[in-house]
């Protein structure tokens, strides 16, 4: 990808594949080949956890109606916040996602279009996630020198997908693998599920993970790391969610409420996820001699996973980049970044429509 053109514009972004309602709004200054400036002016999030907590998964119906509702809503903050700037450019999830969900975000973002008179820009949320590398802590565009970076390896995990990616350059991805079954974040809900912990699973896992303590676990707890010798690039989780239950209902229902026991079980569960996803990232990297690592989706939120990524990728030289925690997590920001780089390059799309199933390439 090029970036010629010298433009300054804002950008919002429309995010609606899963449980939130997201509008993000960027700021952005290109000058020839380099992006000069790069702000985030706002980045609302309404969450719909709470309503979807007691099926301990998302409900898509449920999750449709209240997209509906708070769109308008959420739209609204995210430009007040922003200081009401001129929008220059639209940018929607149109892909992977829930199809009824997805539809919401795409025909809002239609309608607004139309009555901006602004182009719209169809983006996939896979590819957004990876691109959220590209803001860093400070909410300003951090990599600029990225030509260096190619090829990368892209490890994609959230709710949803868990894909290995093999990136030539921003637009250019080969899936190498991908989720046979459950996604890493779809375990550790489900694990959570079992243990009577709440959803989403992930954060709940990761903080009982952090209270464990080897000298204080009277329990051995071994659990497996699924596929990850086989020669491929694909990953499946659905058995290791299933030896969580095994173990969990060996257990006396007094053991099973006791804090060592929670700690231990959510340990192991959360290790033998890191190292499946480290262990087949840094085969990617070997067998392609790719410089880069990119996290990218809900999981690389876990504090345990980016300590163990950044300690493997600087043992072997590495380049690892991992968003911000709160670019991790499904986000509009990332959406209006995605959106603005495409439009950099290509002049139309086709028509735009919701595709549940749609793939990066
Ligand atoms: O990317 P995301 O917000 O939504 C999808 O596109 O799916 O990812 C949500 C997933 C959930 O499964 C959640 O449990 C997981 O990300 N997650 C985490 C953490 N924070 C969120 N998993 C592990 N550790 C975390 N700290
Ligand atoms: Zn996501």
């Amino acid at each position: 990808m090029v970036f010629s053109k010298n433009v300054k514009m804002n950008i919002l972004g429309i995010e609606t594949s899963c449980d939130d309602t997201c509008v993000g709004i960027i700021k952005v200054e290109n000058q020839k080949s380099r992006i000069k400036s790069f702000n985030v002016l706002s980045n609302i999030i309404s969450s719909q956890v709470k309503l979807h907590a007691k099926y301990g998964g998302v409900y898509p119906s449920l999750a449709k109606r209240e997209h509906q509702r708070n769109l308008p809503i959420v739209l609204k903050k995210a430009l007040k916040k922003a200081g009401n700037p001129k929008i220059d450019l639209l940018a929607v999830t149109s892909g992977p996602g829930l199809e009824p969900c997805l539809w919401v975000g795409v025909n809002f973002a239609k309608d607004l279009a139309k009555k901006l008179k602004i182009r719209l820009v169809p983006v996939n949320h896979i590819e957004a996630h990876i691109l959220a590398n590209f803001v860093g802590g400070n909410s300003k565009f951090q990599i600029t020198n990225y030509k260096n970076l190619f090829p990368a390896i892209c490890l994609v995990v959230s709710g949803g997908h868990t894909q290995l990616i093999l990136m030539k350059d921003i637009g250019k991805y080969k899936i190498l693998g991908e989720t046979r079954d459950d996604a890493a974040g779809e375990c550790f809900d489900k694990v959570a599920r079992i243990l009577g912990l709440g959803y989403p699973g992930g954060p709940v896992i990761a903080a009982e993970a952090a209270k464990f303590e080897i000298r204080n676990s009277k329990f051995e707890i071994s659990l497996p790391r699924p596929m990850i010798y086989q020669k491929n690039y694909d990953f499946s989780f659905s058995g290791l969610k299933t030896a969580v239950l095994y173990d969990y209902k060996s257990r006396s229902p007094k053991v099973r409420r006791l804090k060592k026991y929670i700690r231990t079980i959510a340990a192991e569960t959360q290790q033998a996820v890191i190292d499946v996803l480290i262990y087949k990232t840094l085969k990617a990297i070997k067998n392609y001699q790719a410089k880069t690592i990119f996290l990218g989706g809900g999981v690389a939120a876990n504090e345990e996973l980016r300590k163990q990524f950044k300690t493997r990728s600087s043992n072997s030289k590495i380049s690892f980049f991992v968003p911000p925690k709160k670019f991790c997590t499904d986000n509009a920001v990332m959406i209006a970044l995605t959106g603005y780089l495409h439009w950099l390059k290509k002049k139309k799309w086709p028509k735009i429509k919701a595709e549940a199933n749609l793939r990066i390439s």
